[in-house]
């Protein structure tokens, strides 16, 4: 999908096609649960930011996680937050998630599985106090309307994790075989295929955008800066390097803000928008209920009419299916 070149920071990041392409994560039967195989540090680093963040934010009712997977985080999120929703485009990813969240009884009214597009979400207005994406934002190739529609849906925070085109080792690499450093050039960076996009970027643009939409930014941390030590280091000196590596992450997620990491995390708040929230038409079945008023055609921003077999868009005549707890609201 084409990027708009650009060699100014305030230029747009991407541009916006109607259908840009989405990344299946369900191809050849993948499961993105293997990914996370050995990766425990990663995963602790990021869960320290989440932690730290949200424990900075006032009590959170509703929660949305925008691509969230299989939901690894989302019981690190019911720590902070009375309800939380995953919205994700994979099937496989959204019934891990159901297998594992809805299992545990204490969940019950408190999570709930979505298949959406990003682009095109069933979710009104400020419909959440808090958003958190990570890990996605590399998908979106259409980034400026994929921010714009995930920021529309938050009320006042959001965690987000941009994958910054200038890291340190990216830098380092250009270096060792010969070239420039690209810290002057601020287009997106595209490095997957049509199929699976893959993007990193400059991080001015990406914050220049979301001031653009409302949002003041800061960044929070630098995320993961040593990513895959574990190949680095021969494996008998790992118990050695790992209280090493787990500090200097500490300190790194600090002083490498905006410069070390691919992985950075910018902390968005604006003047708290509310939802307009209108009592959902027909029976909403008792599963749904608590979601119903936050909710409305992806298609059309049209109510939805609920029934036993699921929500309805009258206007654009969209039956929404239910399988397996999860809604598909995804429109084709
Ligand atoms: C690398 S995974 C990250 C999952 C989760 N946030 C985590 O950190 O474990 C990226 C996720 O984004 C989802 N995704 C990518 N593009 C999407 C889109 N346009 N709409 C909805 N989900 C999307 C994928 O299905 C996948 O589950
Ligand atoms: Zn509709």
């Amino acid at each position: 999908m084409t990027t708009l070149p650009s060699e100014s920071p305030s230029a747009s990041t991407s541009s916006t096609p109607s259908s840009p392409p989405i990344i299946n994560y369900d191809t050849d039967g993948y499961d993105y649960r293997s990914y996370w195989n050995g990766r425990s540090y990663e995963n602790w680093a990021e869960r320290r930011v989440i932690r730290r963040w949200l424990a900075h934010q006032p009590p959170i009712d509703w929660l949305v996680d925008l691509g969230g997977g299989f939901g690894r985080n989302i019981p690190l999120y019911l720590q902070y937050a009375h309800h939380v929703v995953l919205a994700d485009y994979s099937w496989t990813n959204l019934t891990n998630a159901a297998s594992t969240l809805l299992a545990n009884p204490a969940n019950s009214g408190r999570v709930f599985l979505l298949r959406v597009n990003l682009y095109h979400t069933p979710f009104r207005d400020a419909a959440f106090d808090v958003g958190m994406t990570v890990r996605v934002l590399h998908h979106l190739i259409a980034t400026d309307a994929a921010l714009a529609e995930m920021g529309r849906a938050i009320g006042s925070a959001w965690l987000l994790d941009v994958p910054s085109r200038h890291h340190l080792l990216a830098q380092a690499r250009l270096l060792a075989h010969g070239k420039r450093p690209s810290y002057g050039d601020h287009r997106p960076l595209d490095i997957g295929t049509p199929e699976e996009p893959y993007m990193s970027y400059d991080l001015g643009v990406i914050r220049q955008e979301l001031t653009r939409l409302g949002w003041s930014s800061r960044l929070v941390a630098s995320v993961a800066n040593f990513r895959r030590w574990e190949r680095v280091v021969p494996r008998p000196a790992q118990p050695l390097a790992r209280p090493i590596v787990y500090g200097a992450e500490v300190v790194g997620q600090q002083v490498g803000r905006g410069w070390w990491g691919p992985s950075q995390w910018l902390g968005l708040t604006r003047p708290r928008a509310t939802l307009a929230a209108v009592a959902p038409q027909g029976d909403a079945p008792e599963e749904w209920r608590a979601l119903a008023p936050r909710l409305w055609c992806p298609s059309c921003h049209s109510e939805l009419t609920w029934s036993a077999a699921g929500p309805r868009c009258a206007a654009c005549q969209r039956d929404f299916e239910q399988r397996d707890h999860i809604i598909d609201f995804v429109v084709s």
